[in-house]
């Protein structure tokens, strides 16, 4: 296993370029099995998961090309499988995205009970029961997600969602798309990603209003045709970007992102003393402001609110920042396997239930940690980044997952971070 030697205390400066988004490619690369024509997506991140989304279009019988980097062209015609091996979703969660084109296509799908982040049990029951009110029969046979729409097309229904689940929004839009009739999803997720995944389905053809607001409803239409899309900038990208320039005490422009994706990130991290200057509509010029960074507290909630995937790095962040500050995590249970590896760096930090307080500021000393999980790794590289000394981050698979290329973005604006090949 790969791991990060990072040696701390240097300053980032200069300009980074903000990679398409992980969460917004994936539902869209699932998308274009909804079609029977090719979807050419651009700004596809290189990471990990994009690559194993690949695979699985690629073993259900779609061909995949990719001419350039960034650019995936998906031609879905000849898929002839509706089943997503187990192989392929313990490594991801988001391979449950397939079930709802497939279903929504071909009226059946079998993809295995997913794997994924280890942060909870994050169990897919609100996809299927809005898959059975879409007139699924729905059934979990030997691990294994069965799901058929009789008479081979699913049926428009009014779905409310007990709680906000991104992909399971996503995988309702796909199926609804189409069925039969009109589909309303109440208490629907608003993220970005979702609106980036309704405007590539659009230019398919599909029939979608009210993406990234609670009530969205989609008008099943016979077919779907092809499209070119180019993916959004990743928001979690940026605002560890952003973190990054902050506790190192350093100066970056980053570039080529969307600064209203993350406007719950920008107000909080401007509210405890990081100096955000909007220099255009794609440009962001980050310092820490000369006051010092000042604790706050932080409860992460569904978008437009702070988003559980910046938790982590905040926390490394608060370290860093004078008096104490409550994290509260709501999104997610097990979401705090970063403290431990933070305190071994010098943090004080305590959990009581889903809230962390953190005691700043105390300097941090290199260590040797380990990564659990995607963002909980970014977390560590932060740490490792402000910290005394030499930090061994072991694990880094999970950070390849959703970051690209880190180490030579990191690398070209200044920090001293190697990865170290086993
Ligand atoms: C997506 C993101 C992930 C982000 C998360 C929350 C992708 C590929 N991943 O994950 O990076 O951290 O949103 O913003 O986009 N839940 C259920 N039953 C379900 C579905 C979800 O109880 O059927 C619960 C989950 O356990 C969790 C909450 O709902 O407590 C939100 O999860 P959800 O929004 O579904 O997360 P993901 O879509 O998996």
């Amino acid at each position: 296993m790969d791991k990060f030697l990072i040696r701390g205390g240097r300053p980032l400066t200069g300009s980074v370029r903000i990679s398409g988004a992980k969460n917004s490619a994936l539902p869209c690369l699932a998308a274009a099995l909804l079609s029977s024509e090719t979807v050419t997506l651009h700004n596809v991140p290189y990471v990990k998961d994009l690559i194993t989304q690949r695979r699985l279009l690629e073993d259900l019988g779609a061909t995949v090309l990719t001419p350039e980097i960034g650019t995936n062209i998906i031609s879905a015609g000849n898929v002839d499988t509706f089943e997503a091996p187990y192989e392929l979703v313990r490594t991801m969660r988001a391979s449950v995205l397939a079930l709802g084109p497939l279903l929504a296509r071909f009226g059946k799908a079998k993809v295995s009970l997913p794997g994924g982040c280890a942060i909870g049990t994050r169990p897919i029951d609100l996809h299927l029961k809005a898959f059975e009110q879409l007139g699924a029969n729905v059934s979990l046979e030997s691990g294994d997600v069965v799901a058929t729409a009789p008479k081979g097309r699913l049926t428009g229904a009014e779905i409310e969602f007990e709680k906000v689940t991104v992909t399971g929004t996503e995988n309702v839009m796909m199926a609804a798309s189409l069925a039969t009739s009109v589909t309303t999803i109440r208490n629907a997720a608003c993220e970005p990603e979702i609106e980036d995944l309704a405007d590539l389905m659009s230019k398919m053809g599909a029939k979608i209003s009210g993406a990234g607001t609670p009530v969205m409803t989609i008008e099943g239409v016979e077919a779907l045709g092809s499209a070119e899309h180019s993916i959004i900038p990743d928001r979690i990208e940026t605002g560890t970007f952003i973190v990054a320039a902050a506790i190192t005490e350093g100066e970056l422009e980053i570039r080529d992102c969307r600064p209203e994706h993350l406007v719950a990130v920008i107000e909080q991290l401007r509210a405890i003393g990081v100096d955000i200057n909007e220099k255009d509509k794609t440009t962001l010029d980050v310092k820490k402001a000369a006051g010092g960074l000042k604790a706050k507290d932080v409860v992460t909630e569904p978008h437009p609110l702070f988003p559980t995937d910046m938790q982590a790095q905040y926390m490394t962040l608060m370290t860093q920042a004078e008096g104490t500050s409550n994290i509260t995590e709501t999104i997610f249970e097990n979401r705090f396997m970063h403290v431990g590896e933070l305190i071994r760096m010098g943090a004080d930090i305590s959990i009581s239930g889903n809230t962390a307080t953190v005691r700043g500021k105390t300097p941090l000393t290199g260590a040797k940690v380990i990564a659990s999980d995607l963002r909980a790794s970014a977390s560590l590289v932060l740490a490792g980044l402000c910290a005394k000394g030499e930090t061994f981050i072991d694990r880094v698979y999970h950070i390849d997952r959703g970051y690209e290329t880190i180490v030579r973005k990191l690398k070209a604006v200044g920090a001293d971070i190697e990865r170290i090949k086993e």
